[in-house]
């Protein structure tokens, strides 16, 4: 029996936007894509929809004041109970309001873990939910003691009970896009992958803040970065996982040519293309070698 779900990412809403920020965003836009977003995402039936975070512009750079903070919570929030399915979320840098960088208020809406949770997806297959900023401290992310711990542990019941993983955090775990290759990748990145490398459940993981689209094998585990919605190419992925191990992921844009124009029109092509990722980044059938040996 597969599993078909949705992956967002980095749809950085503004309910008031000054101006649009550094390209591919478009932040003044975001009342739009949020309303286009949940119709877009329904009309593919997922089973479940994962947001890898960056759902709000708080956090540094965006000086959102804590009354659009709020409001922010709230637009979101019911626009987001529109979907037919539900909703798993991990927070961004951006999610922590701007004055004082507090998770809570953003955790309370959207059910998101204090360090790191479990959720049961669908048969033999579980959602490790990692949080990975810290209340106070604006950086963009760390892989702390705690976090490896829960992941270990999270590993081993894995292992007993016959069950694969997917891992969802909101920065990359591997390196390697344009030119900032080690750029957004999460502080103590050796750690994790030597985690990754000794959890042989963890199937595949998910993240976002780079805002580029990119679907690798490292080791036998594949990491599936995601592009933003609230810019080129203004999309998110529908994923679908097969009982004998294959994933298929299938690159959805929303109807919106005008701000889609809008938004590849502020770069050049190049930086589009690197936002996008290649065909395979967003369109692709590929074996996961670690669920297929569990499944088996
Ligand atoms: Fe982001
Ligand atoms: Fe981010």
């Amino acid at each position: 029996m597969a599993v078909r779900f949705a992956l967002l990412a980095d749809s950085h809403y503004h309910p008031a936007a000054p101006k649009d920020f550094a390209p591919p965003k478009l932040l003044t836009r975001g009342p739009e894509i949020l309303t286009a977003t949940v119709p877009a995402v329904n009309a593919l039936s997922p089973e479940f929809i994962l947001h890898v975070g960056d759902l709000l512009c708080g956090g540094g750079s965006f000086e959102l004041s804590r009354d659009q903070y709020e409001r922010s919570l709230h637009d979101v929030a019911t626009a987001y109970a529109g979907f037919n399915a539900p909703l798993h979320c991990v927070p961004g840098n951006h999610d922590c309001d701007a004055q004082d960088h507090r998770y809570g208020d953003f955790a309370r809406t959207f059910h998101t873990p204090h360090v790191l949770d479990v959720v049961e997806l669908a048969p033999r297959l579980r959602l490790v939910r990692a949080h990975i900023f810290r209340d106070g401290e604006a950086d963009g992310g760390t892989w702390t003691d705690a976090l490896d711990e829960a992941l270990r542990g999270a590993d081993a019941e894995a292992r007993a009970d016959g069950v694969v993983l997917v891992l969802m955090l909101h920065a990359w775990i591997h390196p390697g896009v344009g030119d900032q290759p080690t750029g957004g990748i999460i502080t103590n990145a050796a750690r994790l992958q030597e985690t990754l490398a000794q959890c042989p459940t963890v199937a595949a993981t998910f993240s976002g803040h780079r805002h580029a689209n990119r679907i690798r094998l490292f080791r036998d585990y594949l990491c599936i970065d995601t592009a933003c919605l609230i810019g080129y190419p203004l999309g998110f992925r529908e994923i679908t996982i097969s009982d004998d191990g294959w994933l298929t992921a299938r690159w959805h844009t929303l109807d919106l040519p005008e701000i889609l124009a809008h938004s590849a029109g502020l770069s050049a092509e190049e930086r589009n293309q690197r936002w996008a990722g290649e065909f395979g980044d967003r369109d692709t059938t590929v074996l996961l070698p670690r669920a297929r040996a569990i499944w088996q």
